[in-house]
């Protein structure tokens, strides 16, 4: 493969330019590169003679001919093993640019990887076969360049000798091509018709299409607007306090928008204190000022507290700060995305929590028709409002790729499940504030002689957990403490009145099961939760919501056989005859707790030992903090 660590580096003319190729699988990406890579004269002799074994091998039949597409077909060979597959970025040369291609595979199942290099990228080269035209995924895949904001495509309309140069043929795509950009807000599409084995219009003109008078794809590559996006205001995002001795403290990033001189004053953000940047250190010594793209640590006149996902920002146009948001999601997790449940948000360098708190459309990529959504499944782009738990300093995507494109994270797997795009803070986000109470939980648990918490019953439906947790109070009501108990099935009759039994319902079930136990804990009372809670994610963000030591989970551990026999309500009964729908244990999934604070094994067992059980660990800890104050 030719790259440029092959290459002797030459200084480009014209910048360099990032361009993402895509296209649908047979359009002919491969064989468009690698005819490229050849016209730039990247292919070294050798190379050439290897691409010419190989070609004869495989075709035998077409002679001499090379086939462009054994030089860039990694990546097939790869897929084809099974191998997980990245972008592959090619470094190439003219004497009048360098250029970094991101070669992304066409499949759908790759619209990560096609994200991935089109958020690098200012242009994208979309490729589409002459005999067919503009395909869903041309569709889709111009989508996804507009979204992740790249305003410069090259349409390539390939294998125009299989429609006989046929300029009315090449017209048809072009405009149709047009339409689409313009309402995917892409402003700037040259279009020209090649032959991509013979290298029609790639690196030299074609004899066989004169009406076409544009440039060739080498040429509109070169003359294309490489500038990368220019944020004004400075922004650096801080990945690394180096602190080496008592003599240094430097806080380390890459300039994500405008520049930064010495001299310069400059707000830590999210938060709002100051200083003046004493010195810009960069990787050859100490500079004056430093942009975008640049790498630099920054020591500042004064001591302040800053840390890893904080934003140094100019002092006079800091940043916008905000917990909540409008953004565009491309959801590429295989399990859907449910509103509400927690994610871990990754943007510059901070990791917040974060929930997907509605979704207000999703989009068929193919129409570019908004419609009604609960979930997202893979692949699929929707317009959401998200909640963070910490605020951060942002800006728009359309103004900052860095700091307002963002990736969600699972929580339990550490895959990426999407990548977004920030769009606008919501007014309330910043018209809302914490209102300071003097009378606390501490002073409310004191007045009751007790240390609030949360006792949190999981288990399956007939696991018992209703019969403990009742069993529970009525022995902590008779010792005198304060308590109440959240049952799963009576809160259903009121404020959960509107949830069913979907995953996304569950989800908002527990979400406000939680919430509610919290402001209990918080009035000082000891709060038993008895719920399915299927979700690990879920259980995990309820505790989150509460201090160390007031959130005790106990898993009411009883085997599925069991509970279906009990079968209470008579409900395993319905759910096996196909009544119910979506019901736990047997067409929907209940997560064990992997560490539960307390478990039970109600393998049978009496429910009055495992309340005895609850109590004694309950009592304990109530013991160990008899002097609240
Ligand atoms: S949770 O999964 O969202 O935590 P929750 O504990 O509130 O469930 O409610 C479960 C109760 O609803 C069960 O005890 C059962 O009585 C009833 N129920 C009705 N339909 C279902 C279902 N599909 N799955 C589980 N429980 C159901």
């Amino acid at each position: 493969m030719t790259t440029a660590t092959d290459a002797t580096p030459v200084v480009p003319a014209k910048g360099l330019l990032r361009f993402i190729t895509c296209g649908s699988v047979d359009d002919g990406k491969s064989t468009l590169l690698g005819r490229l890579l050849y016209d730039a004269g990247m292919v070294p002799d050798d190379q050439l003679a290897a691409l010419g074994r190989d070609s004869r091998r495989q075709h035998a039949e077409s002679g001499d001919a090379l086939d462009f597409a054994l030089l860039t077909d990694g990546l097939d060979a790869e897929r084809e093993q099974g191998i997980t597959i990245d972008v592959a970025y090619r470094y190439f040369h003219t004497a009048r640019r360098s250029f970094i291609v991101a070669d992304c595979p066409g499949h759908e199942q790759y619209t990560r990887n096609m994200a991935t290099g089109a958020s690098n990228a200012e242009l994208a080269v979309v490729l589409v076969d002459a005999r067919k035209g503009l395909l869903p995924q041309t569709r889709r895949h111009t989508y996804i360049c507009g979204l992740l904001g790249i305003r410069q495509v090259v349409l390539a309309v390939n294998k125009m000798d299989l429609v006989g140069y046929d300029q009315a043929a090449y017209d048809a795509i072009v405009t149709q091509y047009r339409v689409l950009a313009e309402r995917l807000g892409i402003s700037q599409v040259q279009c020209l018709p090649v032959v991509a084995p013979e290298g029609d219009n790639v690196g030299s003109r074609s004899p066989r299409m004169p009406w076409y008078h544009g440039g060739t794809l080498l040429e509109l590559l070169e003359s294309a607007d490489a500038t990368p996006f220019q944020a004004e205001d400075f922004r650096m995002p801080v990945q690394w306090v180096n602190r080496p001795d008592q003599s240094f403290r430097g806080y380390a990033g890459t300039i994500c928008g405008g520049r930064v001189a010495c001299g310069d004053d400059i707000v830590v953000q999210p938060g709002v204190q100051t200083a003046r940047v004493e010195r810009i250190v960069a990787p050859a010594g100490d500079v004056e000022h430093a942009g975008t793209g640049q790498a630099v640590t920054l020591c500042l006149d004064r001591e302040i507290d800053i840390s890893r996902g904080d934003v140094i920002a100019d002092a006079q146009r800091p940043a916008p700060v905000a917990d909540q948001f409008t953004c565009h999601l491309l959801w590429l997790g295989d399990a859907a995305l449910l509103p509400n449940r927690t994610y871990w948000l990754k943007v510059g360098t901070r990791t917040v929590n974060a929930r997907v708190m509605a979704i207000k459309h999703k989009v068929d990529v193919n129409s570019q028709a908004k419609l009604a959504a609960r979930h997202l499944d893979l692949n699929e782009v929707g317009y959401c409002t998200v909640g963070l738990d910490d605020a951060i300093a942002f800006e728009p995507y359309a103004n900052n790729r860095t700091l307002g494109g963002f990736i969600l994270v699972d929580r339990h797997s550490n895959a990426t499940v999407a990548c977004g795009m920030l769009d606008f803070a919501l007014g309330r986000s910043a018209n809302v504030h914490w209102q300071h109470v003097d009378i606390d939980k501490a002073v409310r648990g004191a007045s009751k002689g007790q240390q609030p918490l949360c006792l949190w019953f999981t288990g399956l439906s007939g696991a018992g957990k209703s019969t403990v947790a009742n069993l529970v109070e009525r022995r902590l009501h008779a010792l005198g403490y304060h308590t109440y108990l959240l049952d799963g099935d009576n809160v259903r009759h009121g404020i959960n009145k509107d949830l069913g039994f979907t995953p996304e319902a569950r989800v908002e079930n527990i979400r406000r099961i939680a919430e509610v136990a919290h402001l209990m804990v918080d009035a000082g009372l000891i709060v038993l939760v008895s719920a399915i809670s299927p979700y690990r994610s879920e259980r995990r963000s309820a505790r989150e919501l509460f201090a160390q030591g007031e959130f005790l989970e106990v898993f009411v551990d009883a085997p599925l056989a069991l509970c279906e026999q009990r079968d209470p309500k008579g409900l395993y009964r319905k759910a096996r005859a196909g009544e119910i729908r979506n019901f736990t244990g047997i067409d929907a999934p209940y997560e064990r707790p992997e560490s539960a604070d307390i478990h039970l094994l109600a393998d049978g067992r009496r429910v009055e030992q495992l309340a005895e059980q609850v109590s004694e660990r309950l009592l304990a800890e109530q013991g160990g903090n008899e002097s609240v104050d």
